[in-house]
């Protein structure tokens, strides 16, 4: 049978043309900075201006530097805390020709461990993990430390890797505007000391300003009639003194949960107010104990001890992924558990127990260690009330009907956690983000928005943050020293990813890249159907999602942290819209690799004896990264163990 072709219209046709009408000349200009020659010499050959090379060669000033020249990168940050300080650690590390800028509205850097300060504050995995995985602090003083200690590690990590030179202390961003011609982001500034208003541009907006920043007053009438002293976990007044006092405590969130047994000793009396049950669990191997002095020269001292500790604990959180899925055996039985481990512990309160243990899944909001929360609240000089609170007077807080009065009232409530950002980030024309997060925060990948341009948001909606170590997913993961691994690459999480963009930025001639609507819809969307099946949708209220009952789940990842760090490897370009500053192809430049310039470099450094490069499929480089076929794992029943004690921690 005859082929007949059809003839494609002329409008579906390549026609080469040129499509700019910037000169080659500017843009490439724009692209690598070349020393300025007052009058160029032209070349012969083609009349157009040229540098002479050492060599006599002509080559056409317009082409420019190297292949991948760095051009200049402007970072602003906002924020000093784990995320703001990983990024800067990370930035200075691999970049060169780089600005950055990184505002903090306190006084002083550390975030989360600057502003929450209440009794009691600590961290609730091991401090062994909650370290950057690059930086481990061999002297933490006990398995889980206060918030000042955890506060000085991230303060002697600024000060060690220099990090405050790029930092601005007691300045508030307090507007973020896109300008699509120039390609910059301008941010308004205000100095919280003096009250002066700045502003600054950048190239590349990176929002790291915490998902646990922007605490907030419960909603109950009356609030302000309280004439007692009124005070949040998250903005505490440590001044204030309690001893004595008739305490009124509302949340059992981890918050509430900490406080209550470090303000039992000095107390007149608490009366507490939970509405919600909640799961508290102290798990095998991971009981607090202040280290001892030979454990401490231990970790100090003999080589891999400390490393094999964190490796076990964390090993241990990534093992427990599938108790977050419905119907998986471990669910099941760390249910059983804890329940029972609960029930003790409540020796035998049936009131108590009815209404604090939770009918919904285990892990459905995050879990506690809660060390003595049971067993404070069976001591006598407790009170629990169970339900609503209908409105607070000026001497106290009526439930149920009845009044409560007491001298002091701490709201352990939490957070905003909407995601809705607190200051206007106007996006391509003029679109502000916190109206397009108004309703539901839909994110690319957790770390970019829709419409706003070179700009990232560290811990962003739908981050792994309820299922494996927080840090580490600010952070890299683990690092492989194998040679296999193509230049010693780390399991990748968001800063990672975010400086994978900045370099391409740098180096590629990039004037702009957002993620387009349908990636950010299409994840949305596997998402919410990831989310039916997971233990997190099970009942309980939380701020996973945006302190709703059966609301979206909008804080958590579709997967594992281990699933995370492996997504966020790849940059996915194809997820993006990406516009060039000009010819696409100027970063190729004047046509001289890098490494031909670089005098100190092997020229020939692709000739070997034996195939050592990298592997090339995700695969093989998965298996030499994580070191597999050397570790044998316990099965996962094992985790709950012959006598049913639950033997991983999360
Ligand atoms: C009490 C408490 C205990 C926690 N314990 C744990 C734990 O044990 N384990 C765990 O994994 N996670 C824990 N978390 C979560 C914790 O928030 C993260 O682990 C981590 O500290 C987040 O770091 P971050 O830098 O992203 O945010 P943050 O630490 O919140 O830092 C954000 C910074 O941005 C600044 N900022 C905000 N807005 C602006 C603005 N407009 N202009 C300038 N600066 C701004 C803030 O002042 C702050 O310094 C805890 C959280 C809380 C609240
Ligand atoms: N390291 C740690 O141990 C630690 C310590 C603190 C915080 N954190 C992190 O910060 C997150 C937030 O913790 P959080 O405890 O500050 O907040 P949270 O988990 O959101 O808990 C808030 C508590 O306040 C209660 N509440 C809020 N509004 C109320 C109202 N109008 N009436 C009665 N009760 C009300 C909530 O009750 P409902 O449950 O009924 O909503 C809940 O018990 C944690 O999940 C954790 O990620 C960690």
């Amino acid at each position: 049978m005859a082929r007949t072709t059809a003839i494609p219209a002329t409008s579906e046709l390549y026609i080469p043309s040129r499509k700019s009408n910037v000169s080659i000349k500017e843009n490439i200009l724009q692209t690598h900075s070349l020393p300025q020659v007052d009058t160029p010499p032209k070349s012969p050959v083609s009349g157009t201006p040229q540098r002479n090379g050492e060599n006599g060669y002509y080559r056409n000033e317009e082409l420019g530097g190297p292949i991948h020249s760095e051009r200049q990168l402007d970072i602003i940050v906002i924020g000093a805390g784990a995320s703001g300080l990983c990024l800067a650690y990370k930035l200075q590390r691999s970049f060169s020709n780089f600005s950055l800028t990184m505002y903090e509205k306190n006084p002083d850097i550390s975030g989360t461990w600057y502003e929450n300060r209440y009794p009691g504050c600590a961290c609730d995995v091991p401090a062994h993990n909650y370290v950057f995985s690059w930086e481990p602090k061999k002297d933490w003083s006990a398995v889980y430390v206060g918030n000042e200690e955890i506060k000085s590690y991230f303060k002697g990590f600024a000060a060690k890797y220099d990090l405050n030179r790029y930092i601005r202390v007691n300045q508030q961003v307090v507007e973020a505007a896109w300008d699509d011609p120039t390609g910059k982001w301008t941010v308004k500034v205000r100095n919280n000391a003096t009250g002066a208003a700045t502003e600054r541009t950048c190239d590349i907006l990176v929002n790291a300003s915490g998902i646990l920043n922007n605490w907030k007053w419960p909603d109950i009438s009356g609030l302000d009639t309280f004439r007692g002293k009124l005070l949040h976990s998250a903005n505490y007044d440590n001044s204030y003194e309690l001893t004595g006092k008739h305490v009124g405590l509302i949340g059992n969130g981890s918050s509430g949960i900490q406080i209550l047994p470090a303000i039992h000793p000095k107390v007149k009396a608490v009366t507490t107010f939970l509405r919600t049950p909640t799961w508290v669990t102290l798990l095998q191997g991971f009981e607090q104990h202040k280290y001892s002095q030979q454990e401490l020269e231990e970790f100090a001292t003999k080589e891999g001890t400390l490393l094999a500790w964190r490796k076990d604990a964390e090993s241990n959180v990534n093992k427990i992924y599938t108790m977050f899925l419905n119907g998986s055996k471990m669910q099941e039985s760390t249910f059983k558990q804890v329940r029972g481990q609960m029930q003790t512990k409540l020796k035998n309160d049936v009131d108590l127990q009815e209404t604090l243990i939770p009918q919904w899944g285990f892990g459905c909001r995050r879990m506690t260690p809660g060390i003595n929360y049971l067993e404070t609240l069976c001591e006598d000089n407790f009170e629990v009330v169970f339900g609503s609170i209908d409105k607070i007077t000026p001497d106290g807080l009526c439930a149920q009907g009845r009044e409560y009065p007491v001298d002091v009232l701490i709201c352990a409530t939490g957070f905003d956690t909407s995601f809705r950002p607190r200051f206007p980030i106007l996006g391509r024309k003029g679109q502000n983000l916190q109206y397009l997060w108004s309703v539901e925060a839909h994110s690319y990948m957790g770390v970019a928005a829709p419409e706003q341009p070179n700009y990232f948001h560290f811990l962003g909606p739908n981050c792994p943050i309820g299922s494996g170590p927080l840090v580490g997913a600010i952070g890299e993961y683990s690092r492989s020293k194998c040679k296999d691994c193509r230049a010693d690459i780390p399991l990748e999480a968001q800063a990672d990813y975010i400086l994978r963009w900045c370099d391409r930025w740098q180096t590629e001639n990039i004037q702009s890249f957002t993620p387009k609507h349908d990636a950010v819809e299409d994840f949305a969307e596997h998402t919410d159907l990831f989310m039916r099946d997971t233990i997190w949708k099970s009942g309980c209220r939380s701020w996973y999602k945006s302190n709703t009952i059966d609301g979206r789940v909008s804080a958590l990842w579709p997967g594992s942290s281990l699933h995370y760090f492996e997504a966020m490897q790849y940059l996915r370009a194809d997820d993006f819209e990406v516009v060039y500053k000009g010819n696409r192809f100027a970063w190729l430049g004047n046509g001289f690799s890098q490494t031909e310039l670089d005098k100190t470099c092997d020229l020939a450094y692709y000739i070997r004896e034996s195939d050592d490069s990298a592997f090339l499929s995700k695969g093989k480089q998965r298996q030499v990264l994580t070191k597999s076929g050397t570790v044998v794992q316990e099965p996962e029943p094992q985790l709950v163990d012959e006598d049913g004690e639950w033997r991983a921690w999360c």
